[in-house]
């Protein structure tokens, strides 16, 4: 089911082949939207470049070789050769008729899916998720509910921070509360606290210095880092409990998110521990890595730092000691080789761009990462309060983002008490969560991923603007008439009526969703979903204003005009799915 560009784009390339040559036949019609039609043909001017000729000639040339006639009524030529292209509205009507009778509602299936991982939320075991791996977490789940949507294979990976020398810290404090103890439970409920509880022990300790007998709680820690990694079944078991009630705690945020991550996804720094060692093995190898101040190395070719000397990765410390670098190139060779991942996604906040662009880059010169792989770090912008600073609680310290979340929902609690006290309670509570959460995940997808955004929960939940509520909104209002035909007996007609400016420029938008979509897979880009979707809930409300569907009383028109607005909800509804925002039944 061709989009209006995808159709003219095969005319015109038809057209450039017949006027100028074969080899002009793939070159870009460059077809625009248009404030004077409803789209433009920009291409005379450069193909007057190529053939070396005047642009208003070409573009009378590409006129009289086109033919659009069952698409469009005749271009007219504008300016320096632009060509007005205003469709004919019938052909939009039978457009707009496939597109109701097509399940996935004009998304293109993939000529060969891709098999893609996406890497995203990866929060740190016994510590808060923050507001940025609230972000990590949203903006990831749209993405593969996206790429699912367009019919590629995806493999989720939660690559959380399970493992590193504070678990020997963490490990002694549990030992010392008891694994089954009130202050263990603040794992699952607020793991900050419990960090920051053996964060104080510890550093209490080092302050009064090392006993004799190593007895304090510093050197516990430390040795209990070693006594971890050499694989001691007593420490391994305690870790393991530890990395539990994390996932507790972890998933408690995704259900409460709606996100679509379970422990089948979890893929933590620790599930390479077996694989680190080959990693170094095979690089120093292969002469990709080296020996530098006592430290195994890999320079990847062009990243210098200030000293204009080649920056190093580093990934085996002079102490033996690997890191996240190590960790990160071990699960890129898993991802291409035994997972078969020919893109990957990495969702993870901007600050660490320079760590992806190296570890992509040695990973090319090793060969695991071949150029056939798209390897792709999805930026986070972070999150800030009102002040402009990353957002934090007054007393400083990183703000709990399950009371964020409560937050959000209480106060849409109180928006949907006030708008529908004739709901029954428990309905009120399920739409108070939808708008609370689908208002906080929205604003943070509306935003391009790699700017920052100020949280402001009052814009977040307004029933105008670009905002989830405005398009939950939009879907309830359609479903509030679909009601109401019902109860009158008013069934919509097979195809959506499309006739008038309103209903014209409806149809219209509901025709961009497959490119939309494609294009938001492609690119990793879920804003444009949203501003799509909110100019399509406005087309909606222009044409709703226009165009009264229940109290028309000619009945074609009026199911024509209800089979259009169903379609719009549908719609709707499937790109709130791909940002992971429930649309509620009524508001
Ligand atoms: N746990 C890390 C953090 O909180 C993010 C990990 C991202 N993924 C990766 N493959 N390095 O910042």
């Amino acid at each position: 089911m061709p989009a209006p560009e995808i159709a003219l784009t095969q005319r015109f390339q038809s057209a450039f082949a017949a006027a100028f040559g074969p080899e002009f036949a793939d070159a870009d019609p460059i077809i625009r939207p248009s404030q004077f039609a409803d789209f433009q043909c920009n291409a005379a001017m450069g193909l007057a470049k190529r053939l070396a000729r005047k642009p208003r000639d070409i573009a009378a040339e590409i006129l009289a070789a086109v033919d659009l006639s069952d698409i469009a009524e005749t271009p007219e030529i504008a300016g320096p050769g632009f060509l007005n292209i205003r469709l004919r509205t019938d052909w939009i009507a039978a457009q707009a008729a496939d597109l109701s009778a097509d399940s996935r509602l004009g998304v293109p299936s993939p000529e060969s899916p891709d098999t893609v991982v996406v890497d995203y939320s990866a929060p740190n075991v016994a510590k808060e998720m923050h507001v940025g791996h609230l972000r990590t977490t949203v903006v990831g789940d749209s993405i593969v509910r996206t790429l699912e949507k367009l019919g590629h294979t995806v493999i989720r990976q939660n690559h959380i921070g399970d493992w590193g020398t504070p678990f020997g810290m963490l490990i002694e404090h549990l030992l010392e509360v008891g694994e089954d103890s009130a202050e263990a439970d603040l794992l699952k409920s607020d793991p900050n606290a419990f960090y920051q509880a053996a964060r104080a022990k510890f550093d209490a300790a080092e302050a009064a210095g090392a006993a004799e007998d190593g007895s304090d709680f510093a050197s516990r820690a430390r040795k209990r880092v070693s006594t971890l990694q050499s694989g001691d079944a007593e420490s391994l078991r305690i870790w393991t409990n530890l990395v539990e009630l994390s996932k507790q705690y972890f998933h408690r945020i995704y259900d409460m998110l709606d996100v679509t991550l379970t422990d089948e996804h979890l893929a933590g720094e620790s599930s390479y521990n077996d694989l680190l060692e080959a990693v170094c093995e095979d690089l120093e190898a292969a002469g990709i890595a080296r020996i530098s101040d006592g430290a195994l190395c890999v320079f990847p070719e062009g990243f210098l730092g200030r000293d204009e000397q080649p920056l190093p990765l580093i990934i085996r410390k002079s102490d033996g000691g690997y890191g996240y670098a190590t960790t990160d190139l071990a699960a890129i060779r898993h991802r291409t080789t035994t997972l078969g991942a020919n893109r990957i996604a990495y969702v993870v906040g901007a600050a660490q761009e320079l760590h992806f662009q190296m570890v992509f880059s040695a990973a090319g010169e090793a060969g695991w990462l071949p150029g056939d792989v798209q390897a792709q770090h999805v930026k986070i912008g972070s999150v800030l309060g009102e002040d402009g600073k990353i957002l934090r609680t007054r007393s400083g310290s990183s703000l709990r983002l399950m009371a964020l979340l409560e937050e959000a929902v209480n106060t849409a609690r109180t928006v949907i008490e006030e708008l529908r006290p004739d709901l029954p309670e428990a309905e009120r509570e399920q739409i108070a969560h939808d708008i609370g959460i689908g208002g906080v995940k929205y604003a943070d997808l509306s935003t391009a991923h790699d700017s920052d955004y100020t949280f402001d929960l009052d814009r977040m939940l307004a029933l105008t603007g670009n905002t989830a509520p405005y398009l939950q909104y939009a879907v309830a209002r359609i479903r509030s008439i679909s009601r109401k035909a019902e109860a009158q007996g008013i069934t919509a007609a097979a195809a959506p009526r499309v006739e008038n400016d309103a209903e014209r420029a409806l149809a219209l938008a509901l025709l961009e969703f497959g490119p939309t979509l494609t294009a938001v897979g492609a690119e990793f880009e879920p804003h444009r979903l949203c501003a799509y979707l909110f100019s399509l809930a406005q087309a909606f409300t222009a044409f709703y204003e226009a165009s009264p569907i229940l109290k028309e009383s000619v009945e074609e028109i009026r199911a024509g005009r209800l089979a259009l607005a169903q379609l719009c909800e549908r719609v709707l509804v499937e790109g709130l799915d791909a940002l992971g925002v429930n649309a509620p039944e009524q508001m």
